[in-house]
């Protein structure tokens, strides 16, 4: 058994497919998940739903409690409580701090107290900035110690050129590639 953190940050157009996600990884009896939100995506009601309604969902799925602020999170570095952290969706916001070492979020905070710890955390990007202002902090993530990224695409190239959206449905793929600390690829696909 893994114990596995599943984040969500204030991209809220993607909450259903990240959610679909963290149903398939429940479903695996080897897997014991840990949900998780950032301040934003636990609070914020938005033209894609409720706050309160997505909270509720995803702790109906994972019987668990959703962690979301630094006091909940800050364990994990002590107690090594996770064996990976997925960070998805995972918004420039939260790319540009994990890409500084900001930890003023529960998710960017138990990603730092992960680390701390020596293991992988995969991220699943969703921002309109990614080929933009966000591009810098992806590639600097590419290109450190135990991360690692579910493959993405540009999700409307005509109408939004700078933005690129993880494929959800390759996070199992990508987290048993990262719990052995490998990429899973292709990483950019079309
Ligand atoms: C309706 C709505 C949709 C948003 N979608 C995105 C998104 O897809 N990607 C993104 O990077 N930011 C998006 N944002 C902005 C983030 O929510 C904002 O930057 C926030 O500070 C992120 O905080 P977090 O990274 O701690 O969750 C959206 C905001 C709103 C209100």
């Amino acid at each position: 058994m893994i114990t596995v953190g599943f984040a969500l940050c204030g991209s809220y157009c993607t909450f259903k497919e990240a959610i679909e996600q963290i149903e398939v990884l429940s479903k695996d009896d080897s897997i014991k998940l840990i949900p998780i939100m950032s301040e934003n995506a636990y609070s914020i009601d938005t033209r894609f739903g409720e706050a309160e309604s997505h909270i509720k969902h995803i702790e109906h799925i994972t019987k668990t409690k959703i962690l979301h602020t630094l006091t909940e999170v800050e364990p994990f570095g002590p107690k090594k409580t996770l064996d990976a952290l997925i960070i998805a969706p995972c918004t420039g916001n939260t790319l540009a701090k994990l890409a500084l070492g900001i930890a003023d979020t529960s998710v960017t905070f138990a990603a730092k107290a992960h680390l701390r710890n020596d293991r992988p955390i995969l991220i699943g990007i969703s921002t309109n900035d990614a080929l933009a202002a966000a591009s810098k902090n992806i590639g600097s993530l590419h290109n450190t110690k135990n991360i690692f990224f579910i493959p993405y695409r540009q999700d409307s190239p005509l109408n939004k050129p700078n933005s690129m959206i993880a494929d959800f449905t390759k996070t199992k793929a990508a987290l048993s590639s990262a719990l052995k600390r490998e990429q899973v690829q292709p990483v950019v696909i079309c």
